[in-house]
């Protein structure tokens, strides 16, 4: 039997990218996901390619950073589906590129709410759900480690999905639910502009890895992630898993 057999996943930004190959991942291994995105079109897409590969999944357009609509969104996977198992707080949105003070009000406004906002709004409604024996997986950077230039609102939103994973995981440890994170590196369709645009940031990515190719976001991360909130993954909470080819170490 596939390990997710039986469970409902919500992945939010599901429409494209990484939270496609998420998706994708998920679904194959038996969950029905809930693919969760701002653009409704793209959500189907994803939608129409895990049903393509034998999957269950329906599309959900919902603005994250509006709470009232993310308890609107579980509600309505909670209504189609019975529960939610699995969460994967994947979406995120921020103006990178800007010097530490060009950064403006509504660039902090972007990355915090897209980022960690969204991501407790997810976690506080699907909590009574989620209890006695839910998963949770949390999208953080490796550009956090690093310190990367010109991410003055990305780098401090994803550290604060940091500590969210590290609370969440102690606070719910008790309820059965793991809360992990990982750290991607993947040619989604916003990694593949930005690099179109600066090729010489991709050369310099990819020299900066141990293992020298982009990641797959279904093979390397979706997969990852399928084990993350898998059975053999229940005993792992508040860990940071590198997906990134080795490109940043933790600890
Ligand atoms: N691509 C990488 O190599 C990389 C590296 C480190 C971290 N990450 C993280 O992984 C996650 C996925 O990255 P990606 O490169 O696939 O991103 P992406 O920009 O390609 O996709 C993000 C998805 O989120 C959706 N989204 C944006 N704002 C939204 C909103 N307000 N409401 C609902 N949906 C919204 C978009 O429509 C899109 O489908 C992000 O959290 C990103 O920060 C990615």
């Amino acid at each position: 039997m596939s390990a997710l057999q039986g469970k409902t996943a919500i992945v939010t930004g599901g429409g494209g990218g990484i939270g496609r190959g998420i998706s994708l991942a998920l679904g194959k291994e038996g969950a029905s996901v809930a693919v969760v995105d701002l653009d409704a079109a793209t959500a189907e897409a994803t939608v129409a390619q895990v049903v393509d590969s034998g999957g269950k999944a329906f599309a959900l357009a919902c603005d994250i950073r509006d709470s009232a609509a993310v308890d609107a969104a579980v509600a309505a996977v909670v209504d189609r589906f019975g529960t939610v198992d699995i969460l994967v707080n994947n979406a995120m949105a921020a103006r990178t590129h800007v010097p530490l003070e060009e950064v403006t009000d509504e660039d902090l406004e972007l990355a915090f709410r897209t980022g960690p906002f969204a991501s407790v709004y997810f976690m506080r409604a699907c909590f009574p759900h989620l209890k006695g024996g839910g998963r949770v997986v949390n999208l953080r950077s490796g550009s956090e480690i690093q310190g990367l230039p010109g991410y003055g609102s990305y780098v401090p939103a994803k550290a604060a999905v940091g500590g969210l994973t590290r609370t969440a995981a102690r606070e719910w440890g008790a309820h059965g639910i793991t809360v992990n994170a990982v750290c991607p590196f993947a040619l989604s369709p916003a990694a593949q502009a930005h690099f179109e645009a600066r090729p010489e940031d991709l050369a310099s990515a990819l020299s900066n890895l141990s293992i020298k190719r982009t990641g797959d976001p279904e093979a390397d991360i979706g997969r990852a992630v399928a084990f993350l909130v898998g059975p053999d993954a229940d005993f792992i909470t508040g860990c940071t898993l590198m997906i990134d080819g080795g490109g940043s170490f933790l600890g």
